[in-house]
């Protein structure tokens, strides 16, 4: 099976469950979990920041994010495209009873003088802005990358209007690894970040939020409250400690496969608009001979599997699991349609 649908359908790897096997394990809502805490103290430094919170998922460290940085009634500024808003349930209103400001950014990325032209003045009328979230790489707009120079002039409007500012990392790795941008650099940037272990890094389960102390001991009861808290979970944080250890260097290989598959796409008659390929990600338009469902059934057939991402385009995901072999294959099978 050559699965493009989304790079979260990694399975682990032997040396992963292996590595998951062993570790050594305690209660991690009394915080004895040896794993876990190994596991957050390590992706703390590796961002320079002073603490970090073991997750079940990329949704939880996001809302609990929002949940810790606002008040109900408050407003958080982010792209109409990013996964809090379109993807997390209704998490914004329903954990934080926060409002969304949607900004349409440069293909997910949104900049500093449309969040300073967003933020609302101070009167009792005006909903509060208190959040700024980022998205990096962008999802929803084929894995585009923010620049570190954008990001910074964001960072000084936020501490101008006393906004802080949230990162959904959930693909920070794929940016980190694509532009030589150090972690420390976005550990200085933000107020707290939000990375997966079970995207790209190919970890079965988990995501961590990083912060300051005082944040992430708030965090901590709002991932109790939202019944994340878990019991000798070690075995799963293992995997994150073998990912961060193994598999992050490697995602240059997804995008270069990517872009080796991006280029057989733009030679063919049904194939339209294709994003930019920036990392893992490869959205494309598709039209004349098939419309966007007809080729995903037309590649079953293969073995080749793949998400619509909108009535006319089609997302392929390239991950650790799809080998060049895998991807020749599928140049092979597009080519014959
Ligand atoms: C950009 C982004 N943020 C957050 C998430 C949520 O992660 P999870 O599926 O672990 O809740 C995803 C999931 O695909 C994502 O793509």
């Amino acid at each position: 099976m050559i699965d493009l649908r989304s790079d979260t359908v990694t399975k682990p790897s032997a040396q992963m469950m292996e590595f998951m096997m062993k570790a050594p394990l305690g209660d991690d809502v009394f915080a004895e979990d040896p794993t876990i805490n190994k596991l957050q103290l390590m992706a703390a430094d590796h961002f320079g920041m002073e603490a970090s919170l073991f997750c079940p998922s990329g949704t939880m460290t996001n809302q609990i994010a929002i949940k810790a940085h606002t008040q109900p009634g408050d407003e958080l500024i982010c792209d109409a495209a990013s996964h809090i808003y379109n993807y997390e349930g209704g998490g914004i209103a329903f954990n934080a009873g926060v409002q969304a400001r949607l900004i349409n950014g440069d293909r997910g990325r949104i900049n500093a003088d449309q969040i300073e032209n967003a933020v609302n003045p101070n009167f009792d009328w005006l909903t509060k802005t208190s959040l700024v979230s980022l998205e990096n790489t962008v999802n929803r707009a084929g894995g585009s990358i923010y620049q570190l120079a954008d990001i910074k002039l964001i960072k000084e409007v936020c501490s101008t209007r006393n906004l802080k500012l949230h990162l959904d990392g959930a693909r920070l790795f794929n940016a980190l690894v694509e532009t030589n941008d150090t972690p420390i650099a976005y550990g200085e940037t933000f107020d707290s970040i939000s990375i997966c272990l079970s995207k790209g890094l190919g970890a079965p389960i988990g995501s961590l939020l990083l912060g300051n102390q005082s944040f992430i001991k708030k965090a901590k009861r709002f991932r109790k409250v939202f019944g994340g808290g878990m019991r000798q979970a070690g075995f799963i944080a293992a995997a994150g400690i073998y990912a961060l250890e193994n598999n992050i260097e490697r995602l240059a290989q997804d995008h270069a496969h990517a872009k080796q598959l991006a280029a057989t796409l733009s030679d063919l008659d049904f194939v339209g608009e294709i994003l930019p390929v920036e990392t893992n990600i490869i959205i494309f338009e598709v039209k004349g001979r098939y419309t966007a469902t007809e080729l995903i059934k037309a590649l079953q057939p293969f073995n080749i599997f793949a998400f619509t991402v909108s009535e006319h385009q089609i997302r392929f995901v390239l991950h650790l699991d799809i080998t060049p072999a895998m991807v020749e294959e599928t140049i092979a099978v597009l080519h014959k349609l």
